[in-house]
């Protein structure tokens, strides 16, 4: 909930229950989103993350709760007015057979046409630029399909910027990215959040690039409940890590940076009649 002082920002959601058919991910969850942030979602796998951002999107249904958007229920909006609005870049997705790249990131463009009005020169532009942002102008004539997995991730999110959204959701933007392309895009997220003003939420497995470029982090744990939320530096402690990760670890300020660098807990040195180690020796030997 928001102070009595502060506006309510752009984007909600209050008191959601996320459930597939029988299977419930989360209840009671409420997250506000800062206007223009950089919005850091991290969290256990299968914790509800990507969950909460289709909900946020509107693309699944609350069970109880509400998602609002710019103050109105979400679900009260016409498609194309969330689509002008928000733009999210999913976990995965499947593109229509054959497509070319260009075609797919043209896609991007529909909240934007009207009936009568076909293709603009706003709609070339857009397409054009988001293209280059991604570093896929140069293959806007292959299909898809025939993409490595990384050119694809990068295909999709030049889709969702080609929408020229205010707020941005993207699930783990950096899968599938070598180091240099997982920064580019990172480094085009933190742009288009400090240049531009864009609202930007995305779901991250790294916690170091998390706390490296979060303006607000949250922490989600398994049940699909906040565990924590606010300024990486006060938010990521070893406590906390080890409570939602299950994962023993120290936090150490980044030499580069001085957010916080999560630094796994070395694992101990197994005793020499250990049942793990023989295990392992074992393996290594071709035994099974
Ligand atoms: N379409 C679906 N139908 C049924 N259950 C689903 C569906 N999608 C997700 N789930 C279940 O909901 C729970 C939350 O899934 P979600 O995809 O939100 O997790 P996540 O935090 O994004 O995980 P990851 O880090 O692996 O992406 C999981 O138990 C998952 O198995
Ligand atoms: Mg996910």
């Amino acid at each position: 909930m928001t102070g009595t002082n502060t506006p309510a920002p752009r984007l909600r959601a209050e008191n959601l229950t996320l459930s597939y058919d029988q299977r419930t991910v989360a209840t009671g969850l409420g997250v506000d989103i800062p206007d223009h942030s950089f919005t850091v979602i991290i969290g256990p796998n299968a914790c509800g993350k990507s969950t909460l951002l289709k909900a946020l999107a509107r693309m699944l249904k609350p069970k109880a709760g509400e998602v609002y958007l710019d103050g109105a229920a979400i679900a009260s909006y016409r498609t194309r007015e969330v689509a002008r609005r928000l733009g999210l870049l999913p976990q995965s997705s499947t593109a229509p057979g054959g497509i070319t790249v260009g075609d797919l990131v043209a896609r991007g463009r529909y909240p934007h046409q009207r009936l009568l009005k076909q293709w603009s020169a706003d709609d070339e532009a857009a397409v054009t630029a988001a293209m280059r942002q991604t570093g896929v102008l140069e293959l806007a004539d292959r299909p898809v399909d025939d993409l490595s997995g990384g050119q694809r991730q990068r295909v999709w999110l030049a889709m969702v910027l080609a929408q020229q959204t205010p707020i941005l959701l993207l699930d783990e933007p950096t899968t599938f990215l070598d180091i240099a392309h997982q920064v580019e895009v990172l480094d085009l997220c933190a742009a288009l959040h400090a240049r531009k003003g864009h609202t930007v939420v995305a779901v991250l497995h790294d916690l170091n690039q998390a706390c490296r470029y979060a303006t607000h982090l949250i922490v989600m744990r398994p049940g699909g409940e906040v565990a924590a939320e606010g300024d990486p530096a006060s938010v990521m402690t070893a406590e906390l890590i080890e409570d939602v990760f299950g994962l023993p670890c120290r936090i150490i300020d980044d030499p580069e940076t001085g957010t916080p660098l999560m630094v796994p807990a070395a694992p101990k040195r197994p005793a020499p009649d250990d049942s793990s180690a023989t295990v392992m020796a074992d393996l290594s030997q071709g035994h099974r």
